[in-house]
């Protein structure tokens, strides 16, 4: 497992960062996103979709309200926030894991946390801590395939 970590003094930072993650993601990685209510996931993936080339037109924004959304890009992307779940919740029970799993798309995960299953199937796992009002840390762990 690799970890690499940044430090990000701005909303933009962050953006940047996501962006420059997904210039290199290939088609089948599974992203959990960690951390506490605004800290930065949301944002963390729309820098995702920038790298990504996600063109559509609804902007990324959080999927609090539904389960998740798709954005077309270079590579599909699934946008999950999973707030709303228990550790209880059996997510084939109501089909998520066929997206999740979609070797086709990228699947990232905000509170993945919640659903331990999800976290310990994820390639990549990204921990965003606050420090301080705009002060973020990143911590990106990559597991080898
Ligand atoms: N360095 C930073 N990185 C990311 N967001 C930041 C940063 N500094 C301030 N913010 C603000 O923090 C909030 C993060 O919100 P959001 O991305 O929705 O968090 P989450 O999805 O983790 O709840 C936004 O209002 C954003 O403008
Ligand atoms: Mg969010």
């Amino acid at each position: 497992m690799r970890t690499t970590k940044w430090e990000s003094t701005s909303r933009n930072q962050t953006i940047e960062r996501g962006r420059l993650i997904g210039l290199k993601l290939q088609a089948g990685t599974k992203i959990a996103l960690i951390g506490t209510l605004g800290s930065g996931k949301t944002t963390f993936v729309k820098g995702l979709g920038l790298g990504l080339g996600v063109t559509d037109e609804r902007e990324v924004k959080s999927p609090t309200f539904v389960i998740f959304h798709i954005y077309k890009g270079r590579i599909p992307l699934y946008h999950f926030d999973l707030y709303r779940f228990h550790e209880s919740t059996n997510i084939e029970d109501i089909g998520l894991d066929e997206f999740i799993d979609d070797p086709n798309a990228i699947s990232v995960v905000e509170w993945a946390d919640r659903i331990p299953r999800i976290s310990k199937q994820a390639d990549i796992v990204i921990e965003l801590s606050k420090r301080g009002e705009t002060g973020r840390t990143i911590r990106m762990k990559e597991r080898g395939r």
